[in-house]
């Protein structure tokens, strides 16, 4: 082959390699251009083999030439192969939709439903205090939620509580278990199970057959609190309520006991509190009184004690029920108990 033919053969197979590269999209196609071109037995491989033939003047010329042409190629193609996964990416992002630049979706944040956190509240106080927190079950027998709580059957005093009753009767043939109306029957639970000194603090639902209005509800929350040990007085009493209301009221609370009557306790008391609001002066929130009522407590009744196998001339104790509807209410400023159990997020977001 004459020296002008090669470079003539160099010139064309480097222009068709260029020619055909443009036109390709994929990374095979590129695989197969590089063999076809610059592999063993490529175009351009094949005329830089012939360069053999050439006298030596000739050859460095024409030599230097087809270096060139194989330096170009080599180049291109990497250019092209950088093109085609480039595009490839950017084709995945399309298909996929994803756009990495977007902002994220806001997450949006929950928070605690107001009577969840009056609950904690309460129950930290008195963790902080030494009670334990313990709960009982919300379908009660009879005999937990009455009986041992010194208020027999067909005793006048049931009347305190509107009954929502099972489809379960003794061998009697009458009604044995109830939705429990309050959290007492777990005092009579706990201490059969445990020996003195006890300190329970039991938050729970409670049921009644009730006609809701804005300060009744037929299903809502009460805080029981049992304390038992040798020697305990209603000193003790007065002591531990004192400070549970000083931490959920303000420091400046003062508090006031006066008798009240609940079949499982004796003395019976009911405490309040100086409002908050206006400090005693009368206002919407106490409704004019000054005094808040926020609980019934007394010493535990002899009865009850004996009933789980406790001896009262050795322990005495005090307990307590609260219900935390209402001190939300108080703490808050809710005006109807109802709101609670709507389920309103406008209300909800409030707090
Ligand atoms: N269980 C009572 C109620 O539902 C509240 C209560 C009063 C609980 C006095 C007590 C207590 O433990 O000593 O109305």
């Amino acid at each position: 082959m004459t020296s002008q033919n090669l470079a003539r053969t160099i010139e064309q197979a480097r222009e068709a390699a260029l020619e055909e590269l443009r036109g390709l999209t994929g990374e095979e196609g590129l695989e197969e251009w590089r063999v076809r071109y610059l592999g063993r037995r490529g175009r351009l491989t094949a005329a830089l083999r012939s360069l053999g033939t050439l006298a030596q003047e000739e050859r460095r010329v024409v030599g230097a030439q087809a270096n060139q042409a194989k330096a170009l190629l080599e180049e291109s193609l990497a250019q092209a192969r950088r093109r085609v996964r480039e595009s490839r990416i950017a084709g995945l992002a399309q298909e996929e939709r994803i756009d990495v630049t977007r902002p994220g979706r806001p997450v949006a944040m929950g928070r605690f439903h107001p009577l969840t956190r009056i609950l904690r509240e309460i129950c930290d106080a008195f963790e902080s205090m030494g009670f334990q927190v313990v709960e009982g079950p919300e379908v009660e027998w009879d005999r937990y939620n009455f009986e041992m709580l010194n208020i027999p059957r067909d005793h006048p005093a049931r009347d305190m509580w509107n009954t929502l009753w099972i489809d379960q009767e003794d061998d009697e043939g009458r009604q044995s278990m109830l939705l429990r109306t309050h959290t007492s029957p777990m005092q009579a639970r706990t201490m059969e199970r445990v020996k003195p000194p006890v300190r329970v603090i039991v938050p729970g639902k409670c049921y009644r057959y009730e006609a809701t209005d804005a300060t009744h509800e037929w299903h809502f929350y009460q805080v029981e609190g049992l304390a038992v040990d040798e020697g305990i007085t209603l000193a003790n009493l007065k002591g531990t309520l004192y400070e549970f209301a000083r931490r959920l009221f303000g420091a400046e609370r003062k508090v006031r006991f006066r008798c009240d009557y609940f079949p499982f306790v004796e003395p019976g008391v009911e405490m309040a509190i100086d409002c908050f609001a206006c400090e005693g002066a009368g206002c919407r929130i106490c409704r004019e009184a000054g005094w808040i009522e926020i609980l019934g407590a007394g010493m535990v009744h002899p009865k009850v004690l004996e009933g789980v196998g406790y001896d009262p001339a050795v322990h005495t104790g005090f307990a307590f029920g609260m219900g935390p509807e209402r001190i939300a209410m108080l703490k808050y400023g809710i005006e109807d108990i109802r709101l609670f159990y709507s389920n309103d997020l406008r209300f909800l977001r409030q707090f």
